[in-house]
């Protein structure tokens, strides 16, 4: 889960990194009041998940409250990169000696943390990356050690900071690396990390993603969540804790085992190029034990995507034998009544299966159709959501 940068701020300033006062509007006059409080010189900043604001008009210093106001009245509203500046955060205004560039991640491909540090703050990271790689220090973090004072002074000199000012900034990594740890993130990113006129160090702008896995150590976490952003489905399928993920096409898929789910999207794609290109319409993986709450319930999620046609059910019975999912999907079937209206394909293999399509053909329910095979079932399922 990404953060806002208010939310980072937040944090940062929970774990004594310095950052400035911050205070979040959602109307101009709020902006106003909020710029009356700080005082001085202020900047106006889109509240947005999706970099490079400050090139989309996303960021603006405003040298009073009228000056905020109107600075908030001009970005409330803007489209930035698709995302719809909803709220923006007053900041104070800081008067920049220099801008550096500090971030700590996690490195999936080496198992390890990685830290990127530059002295060339401010400009976006990925095209200081290309046009000036020697510019932009990586230096391995132990996972298990972290960055230590003496790490963080590795990082520091790696980056090019001069003597005098390595221990200054070192000090807040450390305190960054508190929050990434403290947090469970798998992000922390300030750009640009400043050196103000008078020789303070100070977060300017913060970037976090928190590790929802780790969430069962962070109840407070939920609040972070934006509830109003997500996707609906995705949010409704959450709450009954399935795996879905909504995609574009027209044939729901549900299945049991990652996998299994990934290869039925290939196979669906593939059949769909022969019915009118149709696609699969999400990711959805019920898991081992595909009870007929679970399956009922990831039926509700899929049929309740008005871009779904049909729905391709594909189960390998294991340890939840094929007649158990049946029985599973007879249950779901029943308890959505009316509301399941579009056809569905399943196509059951493995333990039991015999007694799991006996069940099927039984039921006969109008809206099944029972499939031998993967690629069958995908074709018929495509073949539906094209008719
Ligand atoms: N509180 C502040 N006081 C003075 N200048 C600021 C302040 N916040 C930001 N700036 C200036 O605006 C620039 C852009 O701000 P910021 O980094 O927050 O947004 P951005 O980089 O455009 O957005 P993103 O980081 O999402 O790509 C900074 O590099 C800095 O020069
Ligand atoms: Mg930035």
């Amino acid at each position: 889960m990404d953060l806002y940068e208010y939310q980072a701020r937040d944090l940062f300033e929970k774990y004594e990194v310095p950052v400035l006062p911050g205070i979040i509007a959602d109307t101009p006059e709020e902006a106003r009041a909020a710029a009356e409080k700080i005082g001085g010189v202020v900047v106006v900043k889109a509240q947005v998940k999706t970099g490079g604001r400050g090139k989309a008009g996303g960021v603006k210093v405003a040298k009073n409250a009228d000056e905020a106001y109107e600075a908030a009245k001009a970005i409330l509203g803007l489209d930035i990169k698709g995302h719809i500046v909803k709220r923006v955060m007053v900041a104070a205004g800081a008067q920049i000696a220099e801008e550096y560039y500090f971030s700590v991640l996690l490195d999936r491909a080496n198992r390890s943390y990685l830290s990127l540090c530059s002295v060339e703050g401010g400009m976006e990271i990925e095209q200081l990356a290309v046009e000036k790689p020697e510019a932009l220090a990586r230096v391995e973090v132990d996972p298990l050690a972290g960055i230590t004072p003496e790490k963080a002074l590795e990082i520091a000199s790696a980056a090019g900071f001069d003597a005098e000012l390595a221990p200054k900034v070192a000090d807040v990594f450390v305190k960054l690396f508190d929050v990434y740890k403290g947090e469970d993130a798998t992000l922390v990113e300030v750009n640009p990390l400043v050196r103000t006129e008078s020789g303070d160090i100070i977060a300017l702008d913060g970037k976090v993603s928190i590790d929802e896995n780790a969430g069962f150590r962070h109840p407070e976490h939920a609040e972070l969540e934006d509830k109003d952003a997500a996707d609906p489905l995705e949010a409704k399928a959450k709450a009954n804790d399935l795996n879905y993920v909504k995609l574009d096409g027209a044939v729901g898929i549900i299945g049991n085992g990652a996998g299994l789910v990934m290869s039925t999207l290939d196979v669906v794609a593939y059949a769909g190029e022969a019915h009118g290109g149709v696609k699969p319409a999400n990711f959805l993986d019920i898991g081992g034990g595909a009870s007929a709450a679970v399956m009922a319930a990831g039926l509700d999620v899929i049929l309740g995507d008005p871009q779904v046609k049909s729905v391709f059910v594909n189960v390998f019975g294991g340890i939840t034998a094929c007649d158990a999912v049946a029985n599973g999907i007879k249950g779901a079937l029943d308890t959505l009544g009316d509301t399941a209206s579009k056809p569905l394909v399943v196509r059951l293999d493995g333990n039991r299966v015999e007694e799991g399509r006996a069940i099927l053909r039984e039921y006969a329910h109008p809206l099944v159709t029972l499939a031998e095979t993967m690629d069958e079932g995908a074709d018929k399922a495509a073949e539906l959501a094209n008719a």
